[in-house]
């Protein structure tokens, strides 16, 4: 099913895409998801799925998990255009930061995103992330470094749940 989407899918997901700098991979979902359940086991990462009327229609990860001391992870995401527009991404990343920031053992979640994909900056918009700043070439997004505006959120800034922040957040 994944594969079909990200096959289906590739002008409109290709140029947020994570790349290895010298090489072109093919899509290969078992591999992803092999290394996505490997993170999982570890604890080091999440590996989830949107679904919409019953159908899988996009991804969430929490990467980079890191417990102790810094208790932070990172979410990256993607949907389908066919699915897209339905706040489906905004609500998914609420109900996951409320998990991760209580029963996941989390206090800092963070969300990474090209200052080009306006689409990405809405949905922290609508979640209302606090932007820390911009790190220059830092992910290999696309074959090549790209720059990336970080938005993150700690458990004190959160009264009452994400949830309920997304859904109250005002159109646009
Ligand atoms: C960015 C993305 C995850 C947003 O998910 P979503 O579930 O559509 O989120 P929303 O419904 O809140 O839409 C966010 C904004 O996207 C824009 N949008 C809505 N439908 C759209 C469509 N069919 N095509 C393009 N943009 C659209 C709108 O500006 C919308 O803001 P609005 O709700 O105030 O009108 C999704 O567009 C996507 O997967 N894009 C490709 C991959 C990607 O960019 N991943 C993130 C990398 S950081």
């Amino acid at each position: 099913m994944l594969r079909e989407l990200l096959l289906a899918d590739r002008a409109w997901l290709s140029p947020w895409e994570a790349s290895t700098p010298g090489i072109r991979y093919p899509i290969d979902t078992k591999w992803m998801v092999k290394s996505l359940l490997d993170q999982a086991k570890r604890g080091t990462g999440l590996a989830l799925v949107m679904e919409f009327n019953g159908e899988v229609v996009g991804q969430l990860n929490v990467a980079n998990i890191l417990y102790g001391s810094v208790s932070s992870g990172t979410i990256g995401y993607w949907i389908a255009k066919k699915a897209a527009g339905n706040s489906i991404v905004p609500i998914s990343v609420a109900m996951t930061i409320d998990y991760l920031l209580s029963d996941g053992g989390l206090h800092r979640v963070e969300i990474d995103i090209r200052p080009e994909n306006e689409a990405s900056l809405r949905v922290v918009e609508k979640l209302g992330l606090r932007e820390e700043g911009l790190k220059q070439r830092y992910i290999h997004i696309d074959g090549a470094w790209r720059d990336h505006r970080i938005f993150a959120i700690t458990s004190e800034e959160i009264s009452g749940s994400m949830l309920s922040r997304v859904r109250n957040a005002k159109p646009q």
